[in-house]
């Protein structure tokens, strides 16, 4: 998938569907199997840590997911380097719990786990549906894709793992002078009520200009601008996020998630290339536990945001371990109709598989 369907896909809402996943949705019902307290994440800082040869990596094979999207199926294009596929996240203060794809699925029963963001949650998502139809082959599953919606339903566990495209969570609205980006507005969270887990992830689409951009102007609090810094409307955007969760989500019966900052590697000068060089030909991790890059300056305001928030929300701490992955990009083997290298996505198996370890080990 290329730009262009990234973008037609972010301008089109599909409510109707959207309707459908909300009918016989879970309220009210108790979260058993789940956990809400005893984040270890207070005790032992997980994005601390390196990436260690485990021979137990990857976690499934990409042939045990037939369903793989074509834009993260690296070796199915080809990819001849293996060594990327052999890493596991060792945090240097704890260990993490190992993936049990059988055990998250038993604890998911009855319940509806939701990602909603850009091709970065789409990229995660997929890694968890792989894991977890790789644990339990035998298990009848249901995947349906239609417009921004696409949904992995386990029917003998009334299990479902949803994905809602939505790159900038806040409102995109057509009027007569263009498209207009709402930065207070958030019409479309009445599309994640009812789901038991939520994983929200924002960010690249931020940056966009020009044919990509997806909105003509801006809107806050009654005024209009042509634009805005842009790291300026990312973090008003995430406030009015943040508001709806305060005044909408009941802690009790939805855990929230954000995916932290995934960060790219398309400027090789980051780690210590010459000037020029993306990720293409990157065969190995940074094998020391910082990024010369230093801090994302969208994970900084991601982190302000949430911790000023008075309602449990989880930052999935992905973005150093990520960081360190110059090599887990598709590159040249995503095909998905890039035609410039993908240094953005991640092949799968792959690094997401490991967001999905955090995710498996802050729920258990
Ligand atoms: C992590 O696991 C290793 C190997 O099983 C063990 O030696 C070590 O003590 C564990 N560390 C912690 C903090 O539990
Ligand atoms: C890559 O990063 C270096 C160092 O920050 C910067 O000087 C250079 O302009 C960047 N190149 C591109 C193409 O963004």
């Amino acid at each position: 998938m290329g730009a262009d369907y990234f973008l037609a896909r972010s301008l089109s809402r599909v409510v109707l569907v959207s309707l459908l996943l909300v009918t016989g949705a879970a309220t009210g019902r108790a979260l058993r199997g789940i956990s809400h307290s005893g984040w270890r994440y207070e005790s032992c800082d997980v994005s601390l840590g390196s990436w260690v040869v485990d021979p137990g990596y990857p976690l499934y094979g990409a042939e045990s997911c037939p369903f793989i999207e074509n834009e993260f199926d690296c070796l199915g294009h080809g990819r001849p380097d293996h060594d990327y596929l052999r890493y596991r996240w060792q945090p240097s203060g704890c260990n993490l719990s190992r993936f049990n794809g059988w055990d998250f699925l038993d604890r998911m029963r009855g319940k509806k786990l939701m990602f909603v963001g850009d091709s970065l949650g789409l990229n995660q998502w997929q890694s968890l549906t792989c894991m977890i139809h790789a644990a339990v082959p035998a298990a009848k599953y249901v995947l349906t894709r239609v417009g921004d919606l696409s949904v992995f339903r386990f029917p003998e566990y009334n299990a479902e793992f949803s994905f809602s495209r939505n790159a900038l969570l806040v409102d995109i609205v057509s009027t007569p002078t263009g498209r207009a980006l709402k930065l207070d507005s958030i019409l479309s969270a009445k599309f994640w009520q009812g789901a038991d887990v939520l994983i929200f992830d924002s960010w690249h689409w931020w940056l966009h200009t020009g044919r990509k951009q997806p909105w003509d102007y801006i809107i806050d609090g009654g005024k209009i601008y042509k634009d805005l810094d842009r790291m300026v409307a990312y973090e008003k955007a995430l406030h009015t996020w943040a508001n709806w969760v305060e005044a909408a989500v009941d802690p009790q019966k939805t855990i929230i998630f954000f995916q932290g900052i995934s960060p790219d590697h398309s400027n090789g000068t980051y780690w210590g290339k010459p000037p020029g060089t993306s990720c293409i030909g990157e065969t190995k991790p940074i094998l020391f536990s910082t990024y010369p890059g230093g801090l994302h300056p969208a994970e900084v305001v991601l982190q302000k945001v949430l911790s000023e928030m008075k309602k449990p929300v989880r930052l999935l701490p992905v973005t150093t371990l990520s960081q360190l992955r110059k090599d887990g990009h598709p590159s040249l083997y995503g095909y998905g109709g890039h035609r410039a290298p993908d240094c953005s996505h991640w092949c799968l198996p792959g690094v997401p598989d490991t967001w999905n370890v955090l995710l498996y080990d802050a729920i258990i």
